[in-house]
């Protein structure tokens, strides 16, 4: 009998150790895979985000919430706080899908990014209706106080103003600058302070790599800090293509931001693989082509992109980021505009119906060549 418990026990002992032995590298390997992210490599040089739609807010987009839970550790709300969701009309306020949003980020320990307070577009219509500057100051300070405050010290960094400026840097003519002038900017960070003197301000806008953009910039944070008003960044939107703008002109923006004494942010990063044959770059929103709708040539990848087209894609992020690495010390954060390519607003804008694919991950959710070669600038050097 106790021999043959001693063999039975023996026996058990080295199926035990079999077993471990079998499963150790598997095990080892699971939790390097479970390591590498993008949140893990760039965790000592910047914060790296996403835009998030209703489908992470909601938690409908289950994959889309694991990917951004691995991988992210800021988020920016691609669009249920813009000012046409969040006030809808002069004395309501919709903060339901806010408040959902920022809960997402803040039970996640993310950095959380509000988007976008004062912006022409995507404006309420009763808005582009006022006439008056004192009455629109007196919205505009409800307004900025109202949001900030339903979220302070939940919401770490504004887009205070989103687009202030044309092409070539001077102020664009929305309906706050006919109407009050350049003041309206210098109000909206005041006001901004004001209600939460924790949160990061921010000035963001698209094409900010152009000189002649780039002194607009530069002219319009020297006049908020002449005035006394709080701006901690600039916000370059990021939204690019494989052929441009070229790493030395965003480069030189970089350096001009932060010689201002404020963090520079790549906002809404995206790299743009489908053909553009007019004179288009940046991203203002109200730009469409219509014509082009339908056009095959204009859509050449609705199955997938060639691997030599990914191959592009990835060496031209890998450009971007050894410049983001090359000037961290100046760059607080890096947030691409959507989570998978499916769901980048480039499949619809400017040309509807074409499939884009702008991003690192990939309609089933998998990382792509250019995820890759992002996370090897780190983990190989
Ligand atoms: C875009 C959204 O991604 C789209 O879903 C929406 O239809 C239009 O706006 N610059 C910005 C972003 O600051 O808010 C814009 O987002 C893209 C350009």
């Amino acid at each position: 009998m106790q021999k043959k418990s001693l063999e039975l026990f023996s026996l058990l002992f080295l199926s035990f150790l079999f077993i471990n032995c079998q499963d150790q590298p598997e095990k080892k390997q699971e939790n390097k895979k479970e390591k590498v992210s993008l949140q893990m490599v760039f965790k000592d040089d910047f914060y790296i985000g996403a835009a998030v739609n209703d489908g992470h807010i909601d938690g409908t987009d289950t994959l889309g919430i694991k990917l951004l839970k691995e991988q992210f550790n800021t988020i920016t709300p691609e669009n249920v706080m813009k000012w046409m969701y969040i006030h809808p009309q002069r004395d309501t306020f919709y903060f339901d899908t806010a408040d959902k949003y920022v809960a997402l980020g803040n039970d996640n320990n993310m950095h959380v990014v509000g988007h976008a307070l004062v912006w022409h577009s995507q404006l309420a219509e009763w808005m582009n209706q006022v006439k008056d500057s004192t009455e629109m100051a007196t919205i505009l300070k409800e307004h900025i106080s109202t949001i900030v405050k339903q979220y302070k010290g939940k919401i770490d960094t504004w887009d205070v103003v989103n687009e202030a400026l044309n092409e070539d840097g001077t102020l664009r003519e929305s309906n706050f600058y006919n109407v009050m002038g350049d003041s309206y900017l210098e109000l909206a960070f005041k006001e901004a302070a004001k209600a939460d003197p924790d949160a990061q301000l921010v000035y963001n806008d698209y094409n900010l790599w152009k000189p002649e953009k780039r002194a607009g910039v530069v002219r319009l944070v020297k006049k908020l800090q002449e005035s006394g008003a709080k701006i901690d960044g600039v916000g370059m939107q990021a939204h690019w293509s494989l052929l441009g703008p070229s790493i030395e002109d965003i480069e030189n923006s970089i350096i001009a931001y932060s010689e201002l004494g404020v963090k520079v942010m790549f906002t809404e990063l995206d790299v743009t693989a489908l053909p553009n044959p007019w004179d288009l770059n940046g991203a203002a929103v109200e730009q469409s082509y219509e014509q082009y709708e339908g056009d095959p040539t204009m859509n050449p990848y609705p199955n997938g992109m060639p691997d030599s087209v990914q191959i592009k894609l990835a060496e031209r992020y890998e450009d971007i980021f050894k410049l983001f690495l090359k000037h961290k010390d100046k760059i607080s954060r890096v947030t691409f505009w959507g989570v998978q390519d499916g769901q980048s607003w480039l499949n619809s804008w400017p040309i509807n119906g074409r499939t884009n694919h702008p991003l690192l991950f990939d309609r089933q959710y998998l990382p792509k060549k250019a995820y890759q070669a992002v996370i090897d600038l780190k983990e190989k050097n």
